[in-house]
């Protein structure tokens, strides 16, 4: 076990963490150089295209006699649940700060993770500071030590430098984490006890389960018991990642690897649950306690997800209950409601986190989905004094049943630099925002504390026009705070003066003119035109409050005929206007999903 070391690098988004991952798997030998791709880490197609780590990866590295057990983290905020569940396999944390934009708010954030023991279980991590991207002409290389120094009470010589890009200095980096990454304590003398930190569904071997273990070994062909669900299981295969999954004979303590559980069913298996060897319960064994496990993540983003094929319910259920394995932070409940049939309830860390999941559903399923508006989750109490959650927008009661309703409240950390912090001010005064503080990092950076509704972060877009407004510079962090009165309303979205039910969502009154307003202009442009006119409308409590219309597609009957024969071209036009009137009346309009997405992204 000495010669173990298990880390992580954590970072704020885009900082370089999956470039630096890609210089060790290149120095170590991991992937030979003709399969080295840039990114490698990121092995699923949609986060190569969208440049971004959506799934910690776990890689195994063997280095000068040693093994390196490194996971890749993703940035995002929406993601942060993969950062501390990798938290908890690891007893090092690369901390890796982009010199052209010093330290961020996720920076900060899972700072404060790696440092907290009670959100990864272990003890305190040791952080291993590093400066990225030092061969960047926009490099201040200088001041991000400052402020690294300044953050962890450190002199700025114990900082490294590097450029994962080029791959300066990646070799000395590596002796600073080997040398200051503690090995795992443990015993392998011990029963088996390892922890599940992530999972994923494979078809031929069910349900694999990524675990470090703390103590004991194992091997291929024994019994296992989960502590938490209560299940057995057979190891159908145990065995190491590089990254890929490659078998092997045997796990022991301070490892990280994976066990094909043998189970078939997605739902039994669950991130932070302990495993142990069935001979053990057999025996009565002690110290059989499961480990500490993990802080559920609270999703507060809901929105419905529907087969856009009702046929297909059964395939989304599976599909759901599969992904939950890969993704522990998504949750789902089935729901039914009259204008679009069974489906399911899903909770979300964020809008990009909602996206995501849309996303992997259609390609790792190829399920054609419709996905409903998300909304933040919202508190309504009724004239019983009962308190009711009201997830999506058709949960909404009858406005003269409500006696009060209440929002989640978040506190905002935004970091920027001095010289955006006008546009910055300006764009949080543009909500609905309470200013709490400023203190400033440095002579450079600003750190502003504010509190807002959830909602406002949520379905503002407000993430993308901070970036927008500071060239990328500023970023944000934010964390619930409690539940604060709120004056919403439910604005229903009505096509051929029928609900659809999808398209409602929860907005404040007094924004309710201006939002149905946007919402039939914007149908009016994505909705492709029908055979007829078709109205859309807005509407609160039962009165329209805006209105638009999509004119009728012209299909151009008489173009076939040549000549002037006057009435057989009045007959062709009059039998296509009562063709038009009949399809009208018949009503309802096939709303493709694209439509659905765009109006989701407001
Ligand atoms: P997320 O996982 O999505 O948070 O991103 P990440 O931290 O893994 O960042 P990634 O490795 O994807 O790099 C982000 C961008 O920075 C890419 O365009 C890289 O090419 C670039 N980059 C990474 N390291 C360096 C570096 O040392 N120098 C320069 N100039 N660019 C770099």
């Amino acid at each position: 076990m000495q010669n173990i070391r298990n880390f992580s690098i954590i970072a704020h988004i885009d900082h370089g963490k999956s470039t630096l991952a890609d210089r060790f798997l290149e120095l170590t030998g991991t992937i030979p150089k003709e399969k080295m791709k840039p990114q490698y880490l990121d092995m699923m197609d949609l986060e190569r295209e969208r440049g971004i780590t959506i799934k910690m990866q776990p890689c195994r590295m063997e280095y000068q006699g040693f093994i390196l057990n490194l996971i890749d983290t993703p940035g995002h905020v929406d993601f942060s649940y993969e950062v501390s569940r990798s938290l908890a396999a690891v007893e090092g944390a690369v901390l890796l700060v982009d010199a052209t934009k010093g330290i961020q708010a996720q920076t900060l954030a899972n700072l404060e993770q790696a440092q907290n023991p009670s959100v990864h279980t272990q003890q305190k991590l040791v952080i291993i500071p590093v400066v990225n991207k030092i061969d960047s002409p926009q490099a201040r290389v200088e001041e991000t030590k400052e402020e690294i120094s300044k953050l962890l009470n450190i002199p700025k010589n114990k900082i490294s430098e590097i450029s994962a890009k080029l791959g300066t200095n990646i070799e000395q980096l590596l002796d600073v984490i080997i040398e200051k990454t503690p090995f795992p304590t443990g015993d392998s003398e011990k029963p088996f006890k390892a922890l599940i930190f992530d999972s994923k569904y494979d078809s031929h071997k069910g349900v694999i389960a990524y675990v470090r273990v703390f103590d004991g070994k194992l091997n291929k062909d024994e019994k296992i018991y989960l502590i938490g669900q209560k299940i057995e299981g057979h190891v159908k295969e145990i065995g190491y990642f590089k990254p890929e999954l490659k078998s092997v004979d045997e796990l022991s303590a301070g490892e990280i690897g994976y066990i094909a559980t043998g189970i078939k069913e997605p739902g039994k298996v669950r991130v932070g649950d302990t495993i142990i060897k069935m001979s053990n319960v057999k025996c009565q064994m002690l110290n059989m306690e499961a480990l500490p496990g993990y802080r559920e993540p609270k999703p507060m983003v809901f929105a419905s997800i529907y087969p856009a094929n009702p046929d297909d319910f059964d395939l989304l259920k599976e599909a759901v209950a599969k992904l939950k394995l890969n993704d522990a932070s998504f949750t789902f409940e089935p729901e039914m409601k009259e204008s679009l049939g069974r489906g399911f309830r899903c909770g979300f860390l964020g809008l990009l986190h909602a996206e995501i999941i849309t996303e992997r559903l259609k390609r790792e399923f190829d399920l054609n989905i419709v996905l409903s508006t998300p909304s933040v989750i919202y508190k309504v109490i009724n004239n019983d004094k009962k308190e009711i959650l009201i997830y999506t927008s058709a949960d909404w009661i009858d406005s003269s049943k409500v006696e009060a309703i209440q929002e989640p409240w978040v506190k905002i950390q935004i970091l920027t630099p001095l010289n955006y912090l006008g546009q910055v001010s300006e764009l949080l005064s543009s909500i609905d925002s309470k200013y709490i503080k400023t203190d400033y990092l440095g002579a450079e950076k600003v750190e502003l504390i504010y509190e807002a509704p959830l909602r406002e972060i949520i379905t503002k877009n407000f993430y993308d026009k901070l970036k927008g407004i500071s060239q990328g510079f500023a970023s944000m962090n934010y964390e619930i705070l409690d539940w604060r009165k709120a004056c919403l309303v439910k604005l229903d979205v009505l096509i051929l003066g029928k609900k659809e039910e999808a398209l409602s969502r929860i907005i404040p009154e007094k924004e309710a003119q201006k939002e149905g307003k946007k919402i039939v202009e914007k149908l009016k442009e994505t909705l492709p035109p029908q055979l007829f006119s078709v109205p859309l409308q807005a509407a609160v409590g039962g009165q329209i409050i805006a209105r638009e219309t999509i004119k009728a597609k012209r299909r151009d009957v008489i173009a076939p005929l040549y000549g002037g024969d006057y009435t057989r071209k009045r007959k062709l036009l009059e039998k296509q206007k009562k063709g038009k009137k009949e399809l009208k009346e018949k009503g309802r309009i096939q709303i493709p999903p694209r439509v659905f997405l765009e109006m989701f992204r407001g």
